[in-house]
C-alpha cells in the first residue's frame, strides 16, 4: 500500500493492466473480455445498452462496478467477537482482555496509536487503521519473488529497494513508508507486512517489541526462520525515517506478546455466540 491510487475506483483499474498481476496489454482488451463475458448483458442492463461500446468509458463504469461491489456489506462485516463484546453479547476471555488493554495503553502496545480499536463518537465500529503511512524498519523479505523478476520489470535485481509512499511521493522524507493496514480479519491475511516478511503474527509483535534491542543480522538478507533463530533482526530495507518513537523496544514480556496476539484473534469476522473461543 504505497499510496499509488486515491479511490477504490482507481485501485480497480491498476490490476487489470500491471503486466505482474493480470497482464492485459490495455484498457481495450480489459473490456473486450467483459464483452465476451456471461455478464456482459447484466452489464448493459446497469449502464444502459451501449455502455460496452466506448472503451474509455466502458473501463470506467467496469472499475465502478468493482468499487461499487466493494463498499457492499459483504466486505464490512463486523461480525468478530470483538464487534459481539462493543455490542454487548459476548464476553472476551480474561487473555483477550488483558491483550486489549495492552495494545490499547500507551505505555504497553500502544499499538491503538496507528490501529484504533474504540468505535467512533457517531458509533462507526473501529477500523484499525487511522489511514496513516509509517516505516516500521522491516528488513528485507529474501523469499520476495520480485529480487527475480526479468530486468524489465525490477533492472536493479537483489539490490532492489522498496521506498513504497516515497517511490510514489518523490519526497525522501516518505521513503520506506506504508500505510497501515486493519488488523480485522488480520489471522487470514499472513503473510504480513508490504513485503510479507512475516507468516505468524506473534513473530510481528515480538519484532515490534524488539527490533531495536536485538542486534543486526549479519545478513541483510536474512529470512524470518533464520533471524528467529539467529535472534536478531536484518538491517531495514529501507533506514530513513524508521519509527522510533512509537515501537521498536516495548518492554513487553511474552505473556504480554500473547497477549495481544490472542487480542488480534477477536478480529476475525463470523464468530458465533456458541463458536468456542475465537
Ligand atoms: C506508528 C504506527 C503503528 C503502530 C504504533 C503499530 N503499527 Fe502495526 N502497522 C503499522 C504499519 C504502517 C503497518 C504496515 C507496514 C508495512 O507493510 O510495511 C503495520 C502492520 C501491522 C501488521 C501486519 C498486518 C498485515 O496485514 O500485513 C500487524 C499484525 C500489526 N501492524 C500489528 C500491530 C500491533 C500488535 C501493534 C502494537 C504492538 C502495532 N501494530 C503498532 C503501523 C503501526
Amino acid at each position: 500500500m504505497d499510496g499509488r491510487a486515491a479511490t477504490l475506483e482507481e485501485q480497480a483499474k491498476g490490476p487489470f493492466l500491471n503486466p505482474l498481476e493480470m497482464n492485459n496489454p490495455n484498457a481495450a482488451a480489459v473490456v473486450e473480455k467483459v464483452r465476451a463475458s456471461a455478464y456482459a448483458d447484466m452489464f448493459r442492463q446497469v449502464y444502459g445498452p451501449a455502455a460496452l461500446d466506448d472503451v474509455d468509458s466502458a473501463f470506467d463504469k467496469i472499475a465502478e462496478a468493482i468499487a461499487a461491489f466493494e463498499r457492499r456489506p459483504l466486505f464490512n462485516r463486523f461480525t468478530s467477537k470483538y464487534d459481539a463484546y462493543l455490542a454487548g453479547n459476548a464476553r472476551l476471555t480474561s487473555q483477550e482482555l488483558r491483550g486489549m488493554r495492552a495494545f490499547e495503553d500507551e505505555k504497553k502496545g500502544n499499538c491503538a496509536a496507528c490501529h484504533p480499536s474504540r468505535p467512533a463518537a457517531d458509533g462507526t465500529p473501529p477500523l484499525f487503521t487511522d489511514f496513516s503511512y509509517d516505516n516500521l524498519g522491516v528488513g528485507r523479505n529474501p523469499h520476495n519473488r520480485f529480487y527475480q523478476q526479468a530486468a524489465q520489470f525490477n533492472p536493479d535485481g537483489r539490490t532492489f529497494v522498496d521506498r513504497g509512499l516515497g517511490a510514489f511521493t518523490k519526497l525522501a522524507s516518505e521513503d520506506g513508508k506504508f500505510k497501515v493496514p486493519t488488523l480485522r480479519n488480520v489471522t487470514r491475511t499472513a503473510p504480513y507486512l508490504h513485503n510479507g516478511y512475516f507468516n505468524s503474527l506473534r513473530n510481528v509483535v515480538d519484532f515490534y517489541n524488539t527490533r531495536d534491542v536485538k542486534p543486526a543480522c549479519k545478513n541483510p538478507f536474512t529470512d524470518e526462520a533464520s533471524a528467529l533463530m539467529q535472534r536478531c533482526w536484518p538491517v531495514p530495507e529501507v533506514g530513513e525515517n524508521v519509527n522510533t518513537d512509537e515501537l521498536g523496544n516495548l518492554k513487553l514480556s511474552d505473556q504480554e506478546v500473547d497477549d495481544i496476539v490472542a487480542f488480534m484473534h477477536t478480529l476475525t469476522d463470523g464468530w458465533k455466540p456458541h463458536s468456542r473461543g475465537h
